[in-house]
This record gives C-alpha cells, structure tokens and sequence, in this order.
C-alpha cells in the first residue's frame, strides 16, 4: 500500500537506567534504583509497558554499574513483546549524555526518552501521537508542582518554550519537566554543542535550551495525570500509594478462618495470613507468612518475607525481610531486602543495632 503523511512516523525508545540513585541509599547501594518494587513490581517494568502501549517496540535502555541485574530482570524483552537493546554508560555525566552513548543505536530514528525511575500514570500513547502528528523537534512534558525549586523548571510564552531552568532558585513558572522527552535527531547536535554544567554533568535542560535557542521546535505538552520520580524515599512511597489505589484484589494465597482481609488486596502464590487483619489496598507477595499481624493501606510486601506481631502501613517491604514484635506501627517506611527487625528476650533490654552505610532508624 502507497503510505501517505499521516502515516506515523516510527520511533525508538530509551530508557535511562544508569545513574547513581544517590537519594536512595542504603537501598541503592546493593540494588539499582529501577528495580526497587512499586507495587510489587520493578519501576522500570512501568516504563517499558507505557512505551510498548504506545506502540514502541525497539526500545534502548542505558545501562551503567547496574547493568548486570537490569538485564537479568528484564531481558530481551520478550515477555512484553518487545526488543531491548542494552547501551552501556561509562558513568552517569548527564541525561544529555546518555542521549550521545545511544546515538549509534537511535541514528535518524526519532525517540522518546523514558527516565527508568519515573511512573507516569496515564502512560504516554496520546502524546507519541501528538509528537507523530505535529513533528516538533521535540516535545516535553510538564505538570504543576507547588515546589519548582526542586525541578528543571520551563517558561512559556505563547505556547511555546522559551527557556528551561534546572533547579531555579527564583522560579518564573510552576511548570517543572516530568521524565519523559521526544526528540528527533536534532538533540545529538544540542548534545554534543553544550558543556558539562557546575555539577559536572551534560544536561537535558542545556540541550533543549540549545534547541530553542537555534530554532528548533520544543512543543510543550501539560499532563494531567500524576507523575512520580521514584528517586526519593517519599516519592516512592507516594507512587506505591497511587499504584496500589488502583489495584483489583486477587487471592491465591492462603488466608486463615481467624483472619479479615477488607479491600483490595492481592495475596500472591503460597503467601499465608494466620490470626491476621490485612486492610487494603496492600500487595503481599508469594510464600510470606503474616502472622498475628496487622497490613495496613498501602502496603507492599514483596516474597518470602515473615512478619509476626506486627502493624505496618504505607510501607515497601523488600523480598526475605523478617519482622517481629516491634511493640509500636511501621509508618512511611522503606525495608531493604534480607533484613530482620524484633524484640529481643535477653537482657538488658537495650536496642542494638547492626546497621549499614546511610540507615535510618527512627524511633519515637
Ligand atoms: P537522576 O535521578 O537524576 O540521577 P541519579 O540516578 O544519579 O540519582 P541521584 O540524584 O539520587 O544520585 O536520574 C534520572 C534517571 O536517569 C535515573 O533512572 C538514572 C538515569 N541516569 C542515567 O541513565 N545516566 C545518567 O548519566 C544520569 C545522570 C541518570
């Protein structure tokens, strides 16, 4: 068949994995942020199915230390139908410099680059669409944000950027970048122009600056569902929150004749509630043991964890953790994988403490 105009034009996607995920540490000093479970389930994994949604099926994902277990969990990318190509960063020196690392891979092919830490809740079809359609040069995303301080902040005039701040410290807008970009190919000549800024990395911002600064169309695009960048405690506690608010109950596990469970709550494979109350909406994952416990909203619990005599709400709970007898309830909390937190018998009754690098314990 003859193709006219309206044909889409078809597109790559990168997904940017690397990174240093210094904000979450001591998480991140054993594991790659983008793998840290949302809802029980990789953040990355949200990125790769909102590009595959889109219709997005060659997708590049950066990679830098954490290579090895990126790979590990997602593939070839067969088990979303898609083809993943890994490109691997020397060190992170900048979001524009992961955009360089892939231009072999990307070539002329326009893209959408997907920051592998970001959750974006109504995915990113209706906006590949609107890049196809009206061919800018680049289109980016913002959303309102009571503290732009904290963001690369962008500045319209007539509907169109005309200037991006990374972190300003007098914002002149409230509209901050959320983590996803498209660009055509334009951007390596952005890229490969610009400096590294104070912090010694090649920024996204200075390369769409360039662009508008040369010409170049940057179309910006308000979304109106939320966003989340995962790279902060809070934030991803909040995108566990959002996640699980629209979750649909599933039992396969096990829950006993003394338990309540209300709400929605998925109970994955082999897991067990004895004696217990789980109040949605909370994940718990295959062959946990909650015993004499209370799961509060929004929870998630990954495998083969153990909690006996405890409460706990609006936490993440990584895989094989065991928790016991704490007397008081888990609040706003983030468990590493493979810890264990009890109540001791011996005496004195003292705390003691075997903690890494950059814990937090807070008690009241
Ligand atoms: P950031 O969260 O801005 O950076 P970071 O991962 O180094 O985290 P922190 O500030 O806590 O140390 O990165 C956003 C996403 O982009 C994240 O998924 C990591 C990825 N990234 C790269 O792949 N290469 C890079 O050079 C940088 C800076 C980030």
């Amino acid at each position: 068949m003859k193709s006219t105009t309206r044909d889409p034009i078809p597109m790559k996607g990168l997904i940017l994995s690397g990174g240093q995920g210094t904000r979450l540490r001591p998480i991140t000093f054993t594991q790659a942020k983008q793998l840290v479970p949302v809802a029980n389930k990789p953040v990355l994994f949200y990125g790769i199915e909102a590009l595959q949604e889109a219709g997005i099926e060659d997708i590049g994902i950066v990679v830098g230390d954490t290579k090895d277990e990126i790979i590990e969990a997602a593939g070839d990318g067969r088990q979303w139908g898609v083809k993943l190509t890994y490109i691997e960063q020397e060190a992170p020196l900048g979001l524009a410099h992961a955009v360089l690392v892939a231009e072999d891979y990307l070539g002329q092919t326009p893209f959408v680059m997907y920051l592998g830490d970001n959750i974006l809740k109504s995915g990113i079809k209706s906006l590949v669409q609107e890049f196809q359609d009206q061919k800018p040069n680049a289109l980016i995303l913002l959303t309102e944000v009571p503290n732009p301080q904290m963001f690369g902040v962008a500045e319209l005039k007539d509907g169109q950027v005309i200037r991006l701040v990374e972190k300003p410290k007098q914002p002149r807008s409230n509209l901050a970048l959320v983590g996803v970009y498209m660009f055509d190919h334009y951007i390596f000549e952005a890229a490969k122009t610009i400096k590294p800024s104070w912090r010694g990395e090649l920024e996204i911002t200075d390369a769409i600056q360039y662009l508008v600064d040369h010409g170049y169309r940057v179309q910006p695009h308000i979304v109106s569902g939320w966003w989340k960048d995962t790279g902060k405690i809070e934030d991803l506690l909040e995108a566990n929150r959002l996640i699980l608010e629209s979750i649909e109950g599933k039992i396969e596990g096990v829950v006993d004749g003394e338990s309540r469970l209300n709400g929605q709550v998925i109970l994955e494979k082999g897991a067990k509630v004895v004696r217990s109350v789980v109040r949605g909406p909370a994940v718990i994952g295959q062959n946990t043991r909650i015993i004499d416990s209370y799961i509060g909203p929004f929870t998630s619990i990954q495998a083969n964890c153990r909690l006996v005599r405890t409460e706990i709400e609006h936490s993440i709970i990584l895989e094989g953790s065991e928790i016991a007898d704490i007397g008081g309830r888990i609040d706003d909390s983030l468990i590493g994988r493979g810890v264990k937190v009890y109540r001791g018998e011996a005496k004195p009754q003292v705390y003691r403490f075997v903690l890494g690098e950059k814990s937090e314990v807070g008690l009241k």
